[in-house]
């Protein structure tokens, strides 16, 4: 069965890369309708030597027998507008924060939770970026040894705050002030992602805790998280520690790791081998290194897990949850 898709803020960083991740493979695409807001309505993309028109999104645009739409376009357009679309019969993966804890919508990592997919009800979301990397890494381990309690710091690269993060990183090098972060970012790591809370944590930080929890089925695994952005353009990298509940074997965490679904284990540290943000950024795999016993407590590791946050933490991971619905309508 040929499908319709839409792709929602198609102007934007990860919008754009949907595009791209979607021309790398063959899916079984009739019609693709591209939208964002007023200000893009009129221009032309090109997506496999075809020419598309981006239109204005309106609450009409779903009239059209779209099956399934990738929605980034912020928050608030998600919340208006995924549930018009799920009430026309389309299925709306979304990578915004709005639906992700709604009990309700699954989410979805496919290395992790495939079988959330199909308890959908219209919409499905896609998790944090910095989420995503840590689960595809923490999932196998969780499997085999329990995990007890997580500690992430993450360093996280600014095209995860869409165009104009990358612009005030890119025009901070040749001495403007920042638009968008509220210090510059060029030459800082500021410990700021999204809001604070009450509770003294950013946004960020609560969603890597609670969308963990989602994502693993377990509302009491003990999880702190430090979210920074740091000067880098493009991919996340996190520092993870994790505590188990069983004693492990070093060589035996490595091989379960290298065996996992959309990992690559870059650790030969003789060679100064590990992973690092330019050389991940293009891929989809989910890089680790500097694996190391944690020798403060019984039984912890220490790992460095790096990739590309646009591609893995976002479009190819929605793109991913697209081809297993896509098949499954064959
Ligand atoms: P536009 O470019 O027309 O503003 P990024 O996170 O990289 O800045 O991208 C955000 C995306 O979301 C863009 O494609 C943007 O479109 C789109 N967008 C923002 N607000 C709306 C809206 N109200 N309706 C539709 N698309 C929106």
């Amino acid at each position: 069965k040929k499908i319709n898709l839409a792709i929602v803020g198609a102007s934007g960083m990860v919008g754009r890369t949907f595009l791209e991740v979607l021309s790398e493979k063959e899916l079984p695409i009739d019609n693709l309708y591209l939208f964002a807001s007023k200000r893009s309505a009129g221009q032309s993309v090109t997506f496999k030597d075809k020419e598309y028109v981006i239109e204005e999104l309106t609450e009409s645009s779903f009239d059209r027998n779209i099956d399934i739409a990738l929605f980034s376009a912020g928050g608030g357009t998600s919340l208006k507008f995924a549930p018009i679309a799920a009430s026309k019969g389309c299925i709306v993966i979304d990578n915004s924060s709005a639906w992700r804890m709604d009990p309700e919508v699954p989410l979805v990592v496919p290395e992790v939770n495939p079988e959330d997919i199909f308890k959908h009800k219209g919409i499905i979301a896609n998790p944090n970026c910095s989420t995503i990397q840590a689960m595809v890494a923490i999932k196998p381990l969780h499997d085999k040894y329990k995990v007890k309690r997580i500690v992430y710091s993450t360093y996280q690269a600014v095209s995860g705050a869409g165009m104009e993060g990358w612009s005030d990183l890119e025009e901070g090098i040749k001495g403007s002030e920042p638009k968008k972060f509220p210090h510059p970012i060029y030459n800082n790591c500021l410990p700021h992602i999204d809001v604070f809370l009450d509770n003294g944590y950013t946004k960020e930080e609560m969603k890597m805790v609670n969308e963990t929890r989602k994502i693993l089925h377990d509302n009491e695994l003990k999880i702190t998280a430090t979210a920074v952005r740091v000067p880098v353009f493009n991919s996340h990298s996190e520092a993870i520690n994790l505590e188990f509940e069983k004693d492990f074997e070093l060589d035996d965490l490595k091989q379960t790791l290298k065996d996992s679904k959309g990992v690559v284990i870059q650790d030969d540290v003789s060679k100064n081998e590990y992973p690092i943000a330019t050389k991940a950024s293009g891929y989809d795999e989910v890089f680790i290194g500097r694996i190391r016993r944690d020798e403060s407590v019984d039984s912890g590791v220490n790992l460095w897990v790096v990739a590309d946050n646009i591609r893995k933490g976002a479009a190819s991971n929605t793109v991913q949850i697209a081809e297993v619905i896509i098949d499954s309508m064959q």
